[in-house]
């Protein structure tokens, strides 16, 4: 039964002992000896390598296997060696280092494993070429970052790493997980990482886990009912590069603040750098030679005792650096992918389109011109005289009140050129005439029938208009705006009778309607017509039946009219106010407002007219 050195200690180097037996195999020989250092392949790790000299000769041994109790050393024998000899065995310390230092790595990872992801049973681990630690479940492949940052972060905090020959019963007391098939040849032993539970194992292992170096997690690859997270350990020569280096000693403040203004480098840089050019920041810290593994190096001139929170240090300015990489990478690479696509269509610049009262206000033009009449254009700011007086309501007149007005202060002395159908008039004091005239207030349009007399001022006749303009009242509620619209038609020539009147507003209402309306002429009362009506539409919703088919009462109607705006003969007087005689001319006239008739065709019942104002996009482009 061979004694196994390793087992107890894994540093060991050279050995002193005797050989037991020698034989031959093929052109190799296989030495037995009384004790070994060298481990022999098993548990995942691969064999060590070495030489076993003798007085006259040596043994370079490639292979080692355990058979039964005894540990056999197979290579070619150069010289000669004899059963007894004393012979030194020396290991090959790079190829011992480095599969220490992948054992304790798996030992590490399956720690973290265990404390993120429960109910995983390990089956077996890997630590040779392949590297990996398979369990029977299921590790969810978007937690690999995660495994591996904690990984780095358990071997920076500098955990010690101890062995322990065991018996059975003592194993199966101590490990929470005991492997369905224990070695029976060999001694049985236990490792511990640091606080975390014993576990079985006849590797060997580093003494402290910084030893173990940077460690990337590869892969979790899922194989049937099994999962394998497949991991790799930083290169033997560069661990031991940074391991052979002296390092001048250096304060914990001094390191963590060396680390600090890294990182606040970095971070500026990362904000210059294009999409290609970050790999390149990321080696120019991070490679071999970089500013970053530069000063992570200097840990090792922190007391032994500061090292652990050096190792931290490290960690957090890793996380924080790797996090603002990975964070920037993809905000660049989503920028990079809105590059300029030729391919691409253009983007359609936002389409608008007229407002709502303009389309009508176009519209209701174009149905009027199509039976004579004309759209002209009077003032918006005009005399008392033409929005009041010529239309039959005098200063004081009650009926006044139902235009709530606007009047306009203007100073005398200022000349006034008023334009009025033919002739222009100055409407200043020039001749004295100013005080007592007609032109002596001014208004804010509140209606369009200020077009009526100055139609008929323009002298010619018959006069077929269609006066459309803003009109301005002090009000303003949800059912009122103080500037809205108004649409004024006057038909004036011989022999024009209510009929005609008639006739038009039902014309109207089918070309703006639809066919299906029809109108009806309501008696009411203004200054400037005579008989007067309102005219109402026949409900759109209930068709004038007021009962819905459901047999709901409509909410729109109350009667199955609506009522639009007012109209009647011209009256005498403001015939004559126009220069016309009313013997011998007639006509009639309308005033209808143009938000109220657009929004009875677009059916759109407004809570709050205001809104067609507000310049509400998503309002505005539902019409
Ligand atoms: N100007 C009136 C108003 O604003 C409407 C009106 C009524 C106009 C009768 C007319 C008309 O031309 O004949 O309420």
């Amino acid at each position: 039964m061979t004694e196994l050195i390793y087992l107890k200690n894994s540093y060991q180097k050279e050995l002193s002992t005797n050989i037991v037996a020698i034989t031959p195999k093929g052109d190799h020989y296989e030495i037995e000896l009384e004790k070994t250092i060298a481990y022999p392949q098993g548990g995942g790790q691969p064999c060590d390598k070495g030489e076993i000299i003798g007085s006259k000769g040596k043994l370079i041994f490639t292979h080692v296997r355990l058979t039964h109790d005894r540990v056999l050393h197979e290579g070619k024998v150069t010289g000669t060696l004899h059963p007894r000899e004393n012979v030194k065995v020396a290991i090959d310390w790079n190829t011992r280092v480095n599969n220490m230092r992948i054992h304790s790595a798996g030992h590490v990872i399956h720690e973290v494993i265990m404390e993120t992801i429960p109910g995983l049973t390990p089956v077996k681990g890997e630590h040779s070429k392949q590297k990996f630690i398979e369990y029977e479940g299921t590790i969810n492949p978007k937690l690999l970052e995660t495994l591996e940052k904690r990984s780095n972060m358990l071997i920076a905090s500098n955990q010690e790493i101890k062995t322990e020959i065991v018996t059975l019963s003592e194993l199966q007391k101590r490990s929470r997980w005991v492997p369905l098939h224990l070695p029976k040849n060999k001694p049985l032993r236990i490792m511990q990482i640091g606080g975390y539970p014993p576990i079985p194992d006849g590797g060997t292992q580093v003494a402290t886990t910084s030893e173990i170096g940077i460690i990337a997690i590869t892969q979790i690859e899922q194989i049937g009912p099994n999962v394998r997270v497949h991991y790799s350990v930083q290169e033997i020569s560069e661990f031991a590069k940074s391991n052979a280096e002296s390092v001048p000693s250096i304060s914990l403040e001094e390191f963590k603040l060396r680390l600090t203004q890294l990182q606040m480098e970095i971070f500026a840089l990362l904000k210059l750098t294009t999409a290609d050019e970050l790999e390149t920041l990321h080696v120019k810290f991070f490679g071999s030679n970089g500013k970053a593994s530069k000063i992570i190096k200097l840990i090792r001139g922190l007391s032994i005792s500061q090292r652990r929170l050096g190792g931290l240090a490290v960690n957090s300015f890793k996380q924080n650096v790797e996090d603002k990489f990975r964070e920037s990478r993809s905000q660049k690479q989503e920028k990079a992918g809105a590059r300029f696509d030729i391919s691409l269509p253009g983007t359609p610049p936002p389409q608008g389109h007229l407002h709502i009262v303009s389309q009508a206000i176009f519209e209701i033009t174009r149905i009027f011109e199509r039976i004579g009449f004309t759209r002209v254009r009077h003032p918006e700011v005009d005399w008392d005289w033409y929005a009041f007086e010529s239309l039959n309501m005098p200063p004081n007149h009650p009926a006044r009140d139902e235009w709530e007005t606007f009047f306009v202060e203007r100073e005398k002395s200022k000349v006034f050129i008023g334009i009025s159908g033919s002739h222009t008039f100055d409407a200043s004091d020039k001749y004295g005439k100013i005080q007592n005239t007609k032109f002596s207030k001014m208004v804010l349009t509140p209606h369009t029938s200020n077009g009526q007399v100055r139609e008929m001022e323009k002298g010619k006749l018959p006069i077929r208009m269609i006066n459309i303009a803003k009109c301005y009242r002090r009000q303003s509620d949800v059912s009122h705006v103080p500037m809205f619209h108004q649409f004024e038609g006057m038909y004036i020539d011989k022999n024009v009778s209510i009929g005609h009147l008639k006739g038009v507003m039902d014309y109207f209402f089918k070309q703006y309607y639809g066919p299906e309306r029809k109108s009806r002429l309501r008696p009411f009362h203004f200054q400037f017509t005579e008989p007067s009506f309102e005219v109402d539409i026949n409900c759109g919703v209930c068709l004038g039946k007021v009962r819905l088919p459901g047999g709901k009462t409509c909410k729109l109607c109350k009667d199955g009219w609506l009522e639009l705006g007012g109209s009647g003969m011209v009256h005498p007087a403001v015939l004559q106010n126009g220069g016309i005689d009313p013997d011998v001319y007639s006509g009639f006239a309308f005033g209808w407002g143009i938000e109220r008739v657009a929004m009875m065709k677009s059916g759109t019942q407004l809570d709050d007219i205001r809104l067609l104002y507000s310049n509400d996009l998503r309002f505005l482009e539902q019409f």
